[in-house]
């Protein structure tokens, strides 16, 4: 008999550095824990582990600035982000750490395969920036320094946020130590370095086509393809050897006699860190974990994360897998892109945003807390494209979606059983009609949705098969047949399809909201889910057989949603709102921050007097003995014009050149530097002086007038 297929689902391990916001949980867990529980409500083989990450420089360093140990650190965070995703009903089998014994051995075992192997690693001593007041190398994050692309003068040392250029320690201008803000200086020092670049052609292969090792591995289309897009991009680039030790104190000490004061890179210990958990559930479950990691093609192996995580899942951490060998690849990494709130980008340093234990302890008393969360997080699952949290859509979900169509629905067949059959599933007069509602297509779609991570879309069929249970009963409205005759057969029927509809539903709720899936369960006097219990039900439905038999006693009808927006009671409703006003508060604040003062007003003719045009840049160059200026040339479409400009400290020649901008012609000429300069380029600056291009809409012709 062929085995049964195991499947082991992964989220991302998050830093245990700070609390996890809304976000996260809509990015890596959520979605995970979805498709956790479906799967093993069909009775499936599931291992869904997760975990601390609890290395790598962030925490380190956080920890010399407070003066505390990292120890105190991880502790604190993994204990939250630990409970906090169990209060939200995030059901990991594992919920591991990276500074367990287990891990250790585990990636040091790793590292040591890879090592031994002799081809997979090469040794490269360079200068890197050092600490000499704390005594370390630095890691690049922590050097800050002015942007040699940008001029932007709080670029970190490996990127520059200001321009998105990819940095390198040694590139920034006036680079500074964020740990004692002095200059730190160049030391030798040796690393190991995993040669990517020997694996980048079957990495193309198996992202592209989805074949491994001449066999196909994966459909590649069940990829999305913001993630194909994102790992071809990078396999163009070429793929080059990069570091996986580090100088740090805190992390695993590389496992070689000559590696001294150094620890494993923590993005190489991490994902390991998957295999870990799972070797620590199966000791602790009495399971063999290899069955999970290495079981041929009856395994699929997941891993959910968000977009900023890809090239890590889908090309570092396979080619670590496959140069160890035995290990299976993931057959699909269901990224999601990121959710924003109200707007805009999570920012902990403006408070915009919502950490997932903030939002349960200010809702604490809002019994639905957690599945309204749910709920509206995969109703907005940025699955494709980013998305945006809004406390608006939120209230909306909860009361609109799932009090007036679902939790009526189940209320009033609950209602309507109590009241015409005792709490009794009645015996239904005719067999049940199959065709109900498109409930076996809808169900069928579901499956198919979820199969293919499409939480967004299978969450909404679940309400439609509960509208078209709604639908149902009102078309029937077996309380006007009652005022006839209560005998009625149709009545019976009503009740008992009604009844079935609603078994479906506590078990097809249950991956997204599994607190009221229990709960009604509860109410239908069912037992609670197990795994299969979903096998059963779409079974049951298909052939017609009662999910609810008929005789079997429910309970009594509880109001499922108490609405957020209510009348009589507005206690949340204030909650939503003082949310709202917080985030208006912090708009204020900042829009306070000084703007100039505003010019004497002009009249329409003095406006109508500037000839504003749209051009290009053809060509820009640094005017000798003058920092601040550019000598640059702009095509006009008619003509071609010199204009020197000054922000020779915010962009570098080469990189402007083809920047569309606006230009003011009939400006005098002026000689600068001996330059004459034949107009002006329009700029936009901020509240630091910084300046960037304005422009008309991509492709706009040359030449033309900005009226
Ligand atoms: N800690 C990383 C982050 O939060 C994710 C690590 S995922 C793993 O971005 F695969 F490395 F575990
Ligand atoms: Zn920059």
């Amino acid at each position: 008999m062929k085995k049964d297929k195991k499947y082991l689902l992964t989220s991302a391990l998050p830093y245990a550095n700070g609390a996890l916001h809304l976000g996260h949980l809509a990015g890596a867990y959520l979605p995970a824990d979805v498709y956790a529980r479906y799967l093993r409500l069909r009775g499936k083989d599931v291992v869904f582990v997760c975990g601390s990450d609890e290395h790598g420089a962030a925490i380190t360093m956080r920890a010399k600035k407070e003066n505390i140990s990292p120890q105190e650190i991880i502790d604190k965070y993994h204990n939250l982000n630990k409970g906090t995703f169990e209060k939200l009903g995030i059901s990991f089998d594992y919920y591991h750490r990276t500074s367990a014994d287990l891990h250790y051995q585990t990636a040091q075992e790793f590292f040591k395969k890879l090592y031994q192997q002799g081809d997979q690693f090469e040794e490269r001593t360079n200068e890197q920036y050092y600490d000499e007041e704390f005594d370390q190398f630095l890691a690049d994050r922590y050097i800050k320094g002015t942007c040699p692309k940008c001029g932007h003068e709080e670029a970190y040392g490996d990127q520059c946020e200001n321009c998105g250029s990819a940095l390198s320690p040694t590139e920034l201008i006036n680079p500074v130590s964020t740990l004692s803000g002095n200059k730190p200086i160049l030391r030798e020092t040796k690393h190991w370095y995993f040669k990517l670049d020997k694996h980048e052609d079957w990495l193309r292969e198996w992202i592209d086509k989805g074949i491994l090792d001449g066999k196909q591995h994966h459909d590649p289309k069940t990829w999305k393809k913001h993630v194909t897009g994102q790992c071809l991009s990078w396999l163009d680039g070429g793929l080059q050897a990069r570091a996986i030790t580090r100088d740090l104190d805190w992390g695993i000490p590389v496992p070689l006699p000559d590696a001294e004061g150094k620890v494993l890179y923590v993005w190489f210990d991490a994902p390991i860190g998957y295999i870990s958990a799972t070797r620590q559930w199966a000791q602790e479950n009495g399971k063999n974990w290899e069955d999970y990691w290495k079981g041929g093609d009856d395994l699929e192996l997941v891993h959910f994360i968000g977009k900023d995580n890809i090239v890590f899942h889908c090309i570092v951490f396979p080619a670590m897998l496959k140069a160890h060998g035995d290990y299976n690849l993931p057959v699909n990494v269901p990224a999601n892109q990121f959710l924003n709130f109200e707007g805009q980008k999570f920012s902990k340093s403006r408070g915009w945003g919502i950490e997932q234990h903030e939002y349960l302890e200010k809702f604490k008393d809002f019994p639905n807390k957690e599945d309204a969360l749910r709920y509206a997080l995969i109703r907005n699952m940025p699955e494709n494209r980013d998305s945006d949290f809004k406390w608006d859509e939120f209230v909306d979900f909860h009361d609109k979606e799932l009090a007036d169509n679902l939790g009526n629905f189940l209320n009033r067949v609950v209602v309507l059983a109590n009241k015409y059959f005792e709490g009794a599933v009645p015996t239904p007069g005719l067999p049940w009609p199959s065709t109900l509602g498109g409930v076996e297509e809808l169900l069928d779609k579901w499956t198919n949705e979820l199969e293919s991570f499409h939480f967004k879309s299978a969450v909404n069929l679940v309400m439609e098969i509960s509208s078209a249970g709604n639908t149902y009963l009102q078309d029937v409205s077996p309380w006007k047949i009652w005022k006839e005759d209560p005998d009625s057969l149709e009545i019976k029927d009503c009740i008992f399809t009604s009844l079935q509809i609603a078994g479906l539903l506590s078990v097809i709720l249950s991956p997204f909201v599994p607190f009221t899936a229990e709960k009604v369960r509860k109410i239908l006097g069912l037992p609670a889910l197990e795994a299969g219990d979903l096998e059963a039900a779409i079974h049951a439905w298909k052939k017609q057989e009662p999910i609810l038999k008929p005789g079997s006693k429910i309970g009594e009808p509880e109001i499922l949603f108490a609405k957020i927006n209510n009348k009589k009671d507005q206690s949340l409703k204030e909650i939503v709102d003082s949310q709202k006003q917080q985030l208006e508060a912090i708009l204020e604040e900042e829009n306070k921050m000084e703007h100039p003062a505003l010019k004497p007003e002009i009249q329409f003719e003095d406006f109508t007097k500037l000839d504003i045009r749209t051009g290009t840049i053809i060509s820009a160059e640094k005017v000798k003995k003058a920092d601040k200026l550019l000598k640059i040339e702009v095509n006009l479409g008619f003509e071609k014009r010199t204009v020197v400009s000054g922000i020779a400290k915010y962009f570098q020649p080469e990189d402007i050149i083809g920047q569309q901008v606006l230009v003011l012609v009939n400006l005098a000429p002026r000689k600068l530097r001996g330059i004459e300069s034949q107009g002006m380029i329009l700029m936009a600056e901020d509240q630091d002086g910084k300046l960037g291009f304005v422009n008309a809409p991509d492709g706009w012709p040359e030449g033309w007038p900005v009226a």
